[in-house]
């Protein structure tokens, strides 16, 4: 996988940390002792955690050297955890398990989401954000583009880095095992300045496993070409010349009795 850049993805900031304040305001627990976040990133979610609950105990976990580091050289005074989720289990269960818009980039969720369940403290909750690609144009234009025969046979790895399930997967696999469960999704509409804005903000994260892929800059200048001319049809411009930019989110939070 290819390596992480906390500058290139803080580009976005407040608009990729609306969705982990959306997602811990909905949250119903009073005051949980113990917090995780599993892929901090650079820290920014772990903040929203820390605003909204200042006494709790909060680790933040990530499996970039880089974010981690930028996240200790924001927040101090957090505890940061440098770690491979898939791999991660609590030594004492948490009051809160939280992630945002990580948990896409870990395969085998009929796995994990009940792992991860199971490292909820009685009483206390899973709570999740990822970005709802099953039924996305933004992730869409991509494959299409990706589908093209000059670099199809190259993207064989990068076509599954993402897990893009739907809604009633998490449903059937939760259900059973949580009290409570609520699931639903938001349809944020970020105003960026052209369709080029778009690239930029996904180079930083979902269209790195399909540049990583491709053999050299020519071939990357060539598929962010095209992928441009994708977006430009899928985004037209709004009468002040900007783009909306919808960006659809699943969000799941599951209550331990
Ligand atoms: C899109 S960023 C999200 C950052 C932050 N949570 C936020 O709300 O903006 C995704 C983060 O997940 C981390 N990540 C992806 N796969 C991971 C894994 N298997 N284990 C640990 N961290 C992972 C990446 O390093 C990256 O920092």
């Amino acid at each position: 996988m290819p390596n992480w850049d906390a500058e290139l993805y803080l580009k976005f900031s407040r608009e990729r940390t609306q969705p982990s304040v959306d997602l811990t305001a909905r949250i119903a627990i009073p005051d949980p002792g113990r917090i995780i976040d599993l892929g901090c990133g650079p820290g920014n979610s772990t903040a929203v955690l820390r605003q909204r609950w200042p006494k709790a105990e909060i680790t933040g976990l990530d499996g970039s050297s880089d974010m981690i580091a930028a996240a200790s050289r924001s927040y101090p005074h957090h505890e940061w955890i440098l770690g491979d989720i898939s791999a991660w289990s609590a030594r004492i269960p948490f009051d809160l398990v939280f992630s945002n818009a990580a948990l896409q980039w870990t395969p085998s969720h009929e796995v994990l989401f009940p792992h991860l369940f199971a490292q909820v403290a009685p009483g206390g909750a899973l709570a999740v954000q990822m970005p709802a690609h099953f039924d996305s144009t933004l992730h869409r234009e991509i494959l299409e583009t990706a589908g093209n025969p000059s670099w199809r046979h190259l993207m064989g790895q990068a076509l599954n880095a993402l897990t893009k399930k739907p809604p009633s997967f998490y449903y059937n696999l939760l259900q059973p095992l949580a009290a409570r469960l609520e699931i639903w999704r938001t349809e944020y509409y970020h105003v960026v300045d052209s369709p080029q804005s778009i690239i930029e903000w996904f180079r930083g994260t979902g269209l790195r496993p399909f540049l990583a892929a491709l053999e050299n800059e020519e071939q990357k200048m060539r598929f962010e070409e095209l992928l441009l001319e994708r977006y430009t049809r899928a985004y037209p411009p709004q009468n002040d010349g900007r783009i909306l930019f919808q960006f659809r989110r699943l969000f799941i939070i599951a209550y331990r009795a």
